[in-house]
């Protein structure tokens, strides 16, 4: 059975699975908002022009009515003082049931309402002349709006025509071509069928075209999705053989992307991805430079410690030659000592960079077995036993259990303890003391030995104990000393653990000693 955990997790990646942000995805949604937001707008304006193109046909067909009423009803006496009331109402009510959306007003020149033939009072008492004197001008450019005396916020489309009697202008004949019945009938088919229909149409069409987008985007952005999950397969790829590498932790970020519940979308992790790489690029030359400058530092560092020794070599070499007959039987036993010495420490570096070498190739593992470390250490320190003789050095093994069993590689650790001791025994006077320790690690499950190795030698000043296990580092006062040192003792000790995942830490104070200390897994 699934733990609850695990089951809710699985739910929260279909969720972020569901709501993944892909560049289609994200397409999509704006496409639907275009089309939705172009849908409303083609229907704002095609209502708009729609209702423009049917004022302009019905001024253009009432045009000529009040022309033509002007023709035919005398509406101003003769003296052009009085409206002929009669003879307009009259007209309205004939008006009204030839053309229901007429409203005939009178008005004098100046734009005043003289007389009209509604039922109820008009609101507005004059009416603007402008568009009266334009329509009269020019009647083909419709539609013109003008004022209605009946409601004076809205303007109308009219037709309008000149009374005059001879050469004389005795006012205007204003039909208005928007009745209140106009309106009340235009409110009542706002809902009507073709209006329906053009809704439907305009919806119908957004959906075809979002459809078609939407499948037009998948095609266009398939090549591209494609190459962005080839690229984050293979980023995540590498950072997966980085981590079995090196066991640092990755930032959650970079591991996410590789589970699959990234919210990003494509172009935004392919900007992952670069960034990523160009990173990782960086780094690797910054290592390249880094590294390059070690290789020189490094040839430079042999070169000089081999041609020492050489160099000595050949010049005893060289003296026992030239002045062979001129040297004593001792003086040639002395050169010849000392040529031995430099060959042996010749030798000794040779030994020791084949060594390191073969321990930085990528294909040194070590050869892990179970063995008993404190016979171990007896061994090595009876190998050393001359040397600690000879500089009356007492050693001390102190340790609390009689059998400790490690799972490590008996040879390399062995040399381990060498480098260790037997540097305890150079940097250490005469009558001084070596210790080592074997512990167990606290806790209730022993899984590690802590195994140091402390002496009462010179120490070590605080500033060089950085430097201590890197390549060819000596104390400076080493070499004046005439000591037959490489440098590469500690450096190889560090290597050696570095392969057993193991730590290495020194302690140093001058004048008092130096402790060293690792721990190895326990096998027993
Ligand atoms: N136990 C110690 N006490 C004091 N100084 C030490 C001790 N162990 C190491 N050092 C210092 O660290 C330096 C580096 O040690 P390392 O063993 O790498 O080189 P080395 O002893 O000089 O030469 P070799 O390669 O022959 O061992 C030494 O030169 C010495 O100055
Ligand atoms: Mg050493």
């Amino acid at each position: 059975m699934m733990p609850i955990n695990d089951r809710n997790k699985g739910k929260g990646n279909k969720l972020a699975g569901l709501i993944k942000s892909t560049l289609a995805t994200r397409l999509s949604i704006a496409l639907i908002f275009i089309v939705i937001l172009s849908s409303i707008a083609t229907l704002l304006a095609g209502q708009h022009w729609m209702e423009r193109y049917n004022e302009e046909v019905a001024q253009k067909l009432n045009a000529s009515i009040a022309m033509y009423i002007t023709n035919e009803y005398e509406l101003v006496n003769k003296e052009g003082d009085a409206p002929n009331l009669e003879a307009l109402r009259r007209l309205s009510h004939q008006a009204m049931i030839i053309n229901p959306i007429a409203e005939v007003y009178l008005l004098d020149t100046k734009g005043n309402v003289i007389a009209h033939a509604l039922p109820d009072p008009v609101k507005a008492a004059k009416v603007s002349l402008e568009p009266i004197k334009a329509f009269i001008k020019n009647p083909q450019i419709l539609p013109i709006h003008g004022t209605d005396p009946r409601d004076p916020t809205r303007n109308q489309i009219f037709s309008a025509a000149e009374i005059r009697n001879q050469q004389n202008l005795q006012g205007y004949l204003y039909v208005v071509l928007g009745s209140k019945l106009h309106s009340e009938i235009s409110n009542t088919t706002k809902d009507s069928q073709s209006r329906s229909m053009a809704v439907i149409s305009i919806i119908m069409i957004g959906i075809i075209v979002t459809l078609t987008g939407l499948v037009i985007f998948r095609m266009l952005i398939k090549p591209l999705r494609s190459l962005s999950q080839q690229i984050q397969t293979f980023s995540c790829n590498q950072l997966r053989s980085d981590q079995k590498g090196t066991p640092t932790i990755q930032p959650a970020s970079k591991l996410s992307s590789c589970d699959g519940i990234s919210h990003k979308d494509e172009i935004e992790q392919l900007e992952d991805v670069f960034n990523e790489m160009s990173n990782q690029i960086e780094q690797q030359f910054k290592l390249i430079k880094e590294t390059d400058h070690t290789r020189r530092e490094l040839i430079a560092n042999i070169s000089h410690d081999l041609r020492t020794p050489l160099s000595s070599v050949q010049g005893y070499l060289e003296t026992l030659i030239i002045k062979d007959r001129s040297l004593n039987e001792s003086e040639r036993t002395l050169f010849l000592k000392k040529a031995m010495n430099s060959s042996n420490r010749l030798c000794q570096l040779i030994g020791e960079l084949f060594e390191l070498s073969k321990l930085d190739s990528p294909s040194a593992e070590p050869n892990f077995e179970s063995f008993s470390l404190i016979e171990l250490a007896y061994d090595t320190l009876q190998e050393l036993e001359i040397d600690l003789t000879n500089k009356g050095i007492n050693y001390e093994v102190r340790t609390a259990f009689n059998n400790l069993q490690v799972y490590a590689d008996i040879s390399l650790i062995q040399r381990v303890f060498e480098n260790l001791i037997r540097n305890a025994i150079t940097y250490t006077p005469e009558n001084g003391i070596i210790i080592l320790d074997f512990d167990t690690t606290s806790g209730s499950a022993i899984d590690a030995i802590k195994i140091s190795i402390s002496d009462s030698g010179a120490g070590i000043h605080k500033q060089d104990l950085p430097y201590i296990f890197d390549r060819f580092y000596r104390d400076p006062n080493n070499s004046r000393e005439g000591r037959n040192s490489t440098g590469l003792g500690l450096a190889i000790v560090k290597r050696i653990l570095e392969l057993h995942n193991s730590p290495i830490t020194v302690e140093s104070i001058i004048d008092k000693g130096t402790r060293f200390e690792f721990s190895l897994p326990n096998a027993t």
